[in-house]
């Protein structure tokens, strides 16, 4: 059945976000709130938020307006819940309070109506138990800000129909969000219950006097983050933290209670941002933060350590997959990396010391290892499975279901296509290296294929190296850059001829694939660049040494130097493509060319010219790739590298130091 229809409880702060993402989905929502001010003040940051869609060009005025116009407002219950198909309750996280909202909503919505909490905490078997259709009861906790955050995590109860959970996860991809599932219904689900011990920990610090709130935030802003953690408890507010953190106490462990400064200014009503004062105070929407040199007790060791004892425990407990641990992180934490991915940079032993070492400065129990970290099994726990076959009764849709980061195709006539399938833009990371690798090699020996197309899933070739991917130290950095070098060298030698298809983004990791390639076949309107030195970094997968050989020293520096974008029309003029294409014809073109080129060349001759081209064009290589990974292995360390990838995963302009 197709959700036409939603209605949204609570018109606060996540309320009126939700209801805007539902009207924006093409919907019909009614908000509804006990308080006539709240609507009123809802209806208003709707149209702001719509205003500025408008002015960021994101939705014309027409669309804002007829978005507004799908939205309806309303003090009673019985109105709001007419003939909907997928209720949102968001009023305040009082258990109490939840439990009555779900008794009413179950008496005044229709029988086959899909009900939902936004709660950030509470088990949704506690408002499910409330109701005579436990059965129809899912959480779907959005993130705040609503419209902004993608991440919605779908959690059922012990009783919900597995068809239902499916049904919550597709109305949230319908609303461009990124569902995932919670397999167990358990407090703080995956996102708030790793935040809860992050929480814990930074109050105990402060409790024991180990650093202050300004020398801890200072050592985190010089780690690259955008704010520190204290800042962030006093913007998101103390009582939130301090409600969660009760809840915790009573729900998983009284340990969780601990938290005494955070208890403190609670009790004070000191709640951060919303009152003018918290750890900080805060004057005209900021913080007011002393000067104060960075900690040198406390560590992103610490917390690396915590958040995988949380990832860890929330996989033992069934409650979550690991990558779906790392996905709701990145996207609900706004981190370039999930504790997972982090994880597998370390032993079962550093991790399970660090947390002993935790465990007892604090005296607190949340940080012990968790077994599988205490029993030596870290990289078993981590290892990524598919849900069980139970949990996930219903298969994807087809165009969610993936072989692989890269996939082979044969297209007939001689020619096959290696096909790099991955989110964001095609992005590169040491999987998809791994796979285009297993690529080359099954069509090493291929005698039916003598052209090879190299191109990306969608409307982009790959706009570069992943960024959020979490190296441990200069080392594995450095290595990670050979990686990458070894498996293009083996692309360059594959001994057949390889044309790379271009088309919206062919930047950094994404352009060194392509001039990996024989020939290159581009994408009008195709975003080309290597736009490394801009973020403190130098293109470390062989591109220096390829862009210098194919275009000789003065057009490389163009590139690389300068790191700006260049057209497809500019790439054509300087030789680094063959041919130039409208984005609608290029694939259909592409493979035409390697059909016309597989019919015509002869294969040995191919091979042949094809190392004869790579000798010439060799001298002083090996050296230089050594130089380009060394160089990487030093900027692994650079202040500049933080600040360039900390920039651009927050969409700012990076502030360069020299250092
Ligand atoms: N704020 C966040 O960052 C965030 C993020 C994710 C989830 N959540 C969760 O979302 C829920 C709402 O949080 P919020 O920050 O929007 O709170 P809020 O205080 O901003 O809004 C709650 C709204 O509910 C209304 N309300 C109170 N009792 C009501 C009733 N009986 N019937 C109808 N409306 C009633 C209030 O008037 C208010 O407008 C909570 O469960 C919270 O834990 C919050």
């Amino acid at each position: 059945m197709e959700a036409k229809r939603m209605a949204v409880i609570g018109a606060g702060q996540m309320g009126h976000g939700i209801a805007q993402v539902f009207a924006q989905g093409g919907y019909r929502v009614s908000l509804m709130d006990k308080y006539p001010e709240a609507l009123e003040k809802a209806k208003s940051r709707i149209s702001e938020g719509l205003a500025r869609l408008v002015q960021k060009g994101r939705v014309t005025e027409e669309e804002a307006r007829s978005c507004a116009g799908r939205v309806s407002y309303t003090g009673d219950m019985n109105e709001a819940l007419q003939g909907i198909d997928v209720m949102v309750e968001a009023v305040p996280e009082l258990p109490e309070l939840k439990k009555e909202v779900f008794r009413d909503a179950d008496k005044a919505a229709p029988a086959g109506a899909v009900l939902a909490s936004n709660t950030s905490n509470i088990r949704i078997s506690d408002m499910a138990e409330q109701t005579s259709r436990p059965e129809r009861v899912v959480g779907m906790h959005f993130f705040n800000p609503a419209p902004v955050m993608k991440l919605v995590e779908v959690i059922p109860n012990p009783r919900t129909e597995p068809s239902v959970v499916e049904y919550a996860a597709d109305v949230c991809r319908k609303l461009g969000k990124t569902p995932v599932k919670v397999l167990k219904d358990s407090p703080g689900f995956i996102v708030n219950r790793i935040n809860a011990a992050d929480m814990l920990f930074f109050s105990l610090v402060v409790d024991a006097g180990v650093a202050t709130p300004a020398e801890v935030d200072a050592y985190a802003k010089g780690q690259g983050m955008p704010m520190g953690p204290f800042e962030l408890l006093d913007f998101v507010g103390i009582d939130v933290a301090h409600d969660s953190l009760q809840y915790f106490s009573k729900a998983i462990s009284p340990e969780y209670g601990k938290a005494k400064s955070i208890a403190r200014l609670y009790g004070e009503k000191r709640l951060g941002k919303k009152t003018g004062g918290g750890f900080y105070e805060w004057v005209e929407g900021r913080a007011r933060i002393e000067q104060a040199a960075p900690t040198d007790k406390v560590t992103l060791m610490d917390v690396f350590a915590i958040e995988i004892n949380e990832a860890v425990k929330l996989i033992e407990e069934g409650v979550a997959l690991p990558g779906d641990i790392d996905t709701a992180v990145t996207l609900g934490m706004n981190r370039p990396f999930g504790p997972i991915s982090v994880a597998r940079s370390f032993t079962s032993s550093e991790i399970a010391s660090r947390l002993n070492e935790l465990s007892a400065r604090f005296g607190c129990a949340v940080f012990a290892p968790a077994a599988s970290i205490a029993g030596g099994k870290l990289r078993e726990a981590i290892e990524d499975r598919k849900a069980e076959p139970k949990a996930e009764p219903k298969a994807e849709p087809a165009a969610q279901a993936k072989a692989g980061p890269v996939a082979v195709e044969r297209l007939g006539g001689g020619v096959a296509r290696i096909v790099l399938d991955r989110p964001r833009r095609n992005t590169i990371n040491a999987e998809a290296l791994d796979a285009l690798d297993r690529a080359i090699t099954e069509l090493w020996d291929d005698r039916e294929t003598a052209v090879v197309l190299v191109g990306g899933r969608g409307d982009t070739f790959s706009a570069g190296a992943e960024l959020s991917q979490f190296f441990s130290n200069s080392v594995d950095f450095m290595e990670f850059s050979r990686k990458g070098q070894r498996v293009f060298r083996r692309l360059s030698e594959l001994p057949k001829l390889t044309v790379a298809v271009m088309k919206g983004y062919a930047l950094g990791g994404g352009l060194e694939l392509a001039m990996s390639c024989d020939l290159r076949l581009c994408a009008d309107e195709t975003q080309i660049g290597l736009p490394e030195v801009t973020l403190g970094l130098v293109p470390g997968w062989s591109g220096t040494q390829r862009a210098v050989k194919l275009l000789g020293a003065a057009r490389a520096s163009e590139l690389i130097l300068a790191g700006r974008r260049m057209t497809a029309a500019r790439a054509y003029e300087i030789g680094l493509v063959h041919a130039v294409f409208p984005p609608r014809d290029i694939e259909e073109a592409a493979v035409g060319y390697a059909k016309e080129l597989a019919s015509t060349v002869a294969p040995v001759s191919v091979m042949l010219a094809k190392r004869l081209i790579n000798k010439a064009a060799e001298g002083g290589s090996d050296a230089g790739l050594e130089m380009e990974a060394a160089s990487l292995g030093v900027l692994y360390g650079t202040e500049d590298l933080k600040e360039g990838i900390a920039a651009f995963l927050g969409k700012r302009a990076p502030r360069f130091r020299g250092r």
